[in-house]
């Protein structure tokens, strides 16, 4: 393992400051200047509450599988982990769980609201090996290979620097590490029976978010992504579910859609009325508990970075 040694700065210029306190054992994260002419696009879905409320409700339910993905690339009590765009939560808990107290966790998001409530999350739970950094992923200043594992979840869906931010994920983890990725693919997304107010959604989801550089379908792109780093060994594996009724991934493209609003009406994509009817007529075939819903594929892919770099 490689450890970071030197001062924390644990926020980007402009953003609040908070001193981590380096508990029994724990290790320091070194963050040097941001860069500024190094930030990546805007987030696509912005930082609205509905953003918010929706990353909460996501994390808990693909719980499952990120301890499945944990597991399998064998995080162990010690290890220094690292969840990049963790948003308001992302794998942070679970990982502060598997990598106990004298492991460490870092999160890192560039989001200054995500990292407020990430924060306040985390002192809540009391994660004493978890802290928060605010920056951009492209940017971030952290010590190179100073992590067993670098992570990203529902990231590279959303940023158009895919390679970039791939590179970066590699630079920071320590030979011998692992770099995890899980990002959707809409492949699979539809309801049963098909009904057009799904259909007009959906269509206009995918443009709104493909013009804020955005890949829906990315999930079957990251084997080969991964394979195109100095990463060995890349793994794969796919989940697909069906959502019950009273589960949020039933009505995530509604979610969606809310947190895309803004961008689908300066696009004139739909008209406001259009898009409040589309709404209603689908919140009433959703809540049908005779239709069925697809949901998109979970892509987890990962790989081992060489030991001598
Ligand atoms: C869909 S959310 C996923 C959040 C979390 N990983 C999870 O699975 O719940 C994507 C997150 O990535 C963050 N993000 C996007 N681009 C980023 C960048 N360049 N640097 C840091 N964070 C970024 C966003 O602010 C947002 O919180």
């Amino acid at each position: 393992m490689v450890f970071a040694a030197g001062n924390i700065r644990d926020a980007a210029a402009d953003g609040p400051r908070r001193s981590v306190r380096p508990g029994p054992g724990r290790k320091r994260v070194q963050r040097q200047v941001e860069t500024r002419a190094q930030q990546s696009a805007d987030y696509v879905l912005g930082g609205s509450e509905t953003e918010l409320n929706r990353l909460r409700a996501q994390a808990e339910e693909y719980d499952e599988q990120a301890r499945w993905l944990l597991d399998t690339v064998g995080i162990r009590p010690g290890s220094r982990a690292l969840d990049v765009g963790c948003g308001p939560i992302g794998i942070l808990r679970l990982l502060s769980e598997m990598v106990g107290p004298s492991g460490e966790v870092v999160g890192l998001e560039r989001e200054h609201r995500f990292v407020e409530l990430a924060r306040y999350e985390i002192e809540r739970l009391g994660l004493q090996n978890v802290q928060v950094i605010e920056a951009d992923a492209l940017s971030s200043g952290l010590e190179s290979e100073s992590f067993d594992l670098v992570h990203e979840r529902l990231v590279l869906v959303n940023v158009p620097e895919r390679e970039a931010l791939l590179a970066e994920m590699l630079r920071l983890t320590a030979p011998g590490g692992f770099v995890a990725l899980e990002d959707i693919d809409n492949v699979s997304w539809l309801c049963e029976p098909a009904h057009p107010s799904w259909d007009a959604l959906l269509a206009v989801f995918h443009q709104a978010f493909r013009a804020g550089g955005g890949d829906p379908f990315v999930g079957r792109r990251l084997p080969s992504l991964l394979r195109d780093t100095s990463a060995n060994d890349v793994q794969a594996r796919l989940w697909a579910e069906l959502p019950r009724p009273n589960q949020y991934r039933r009505t995530h493209l509604l979610s969606l859609v809310n947190s895309i609003r803004e961008r689908i009406l300066q696009m004139n994509l739909m008209s406001e009325s259009e898009l409040d009817a589309h709404r209603q007529a689908l919140v009433q075939h959703l809540a049908d508990p005779n239709t069925v819903v697809v949901e998109k594929l979970l892509m987890q892919c990962w790989g081992r970075k060489p030991a001598q770099s």
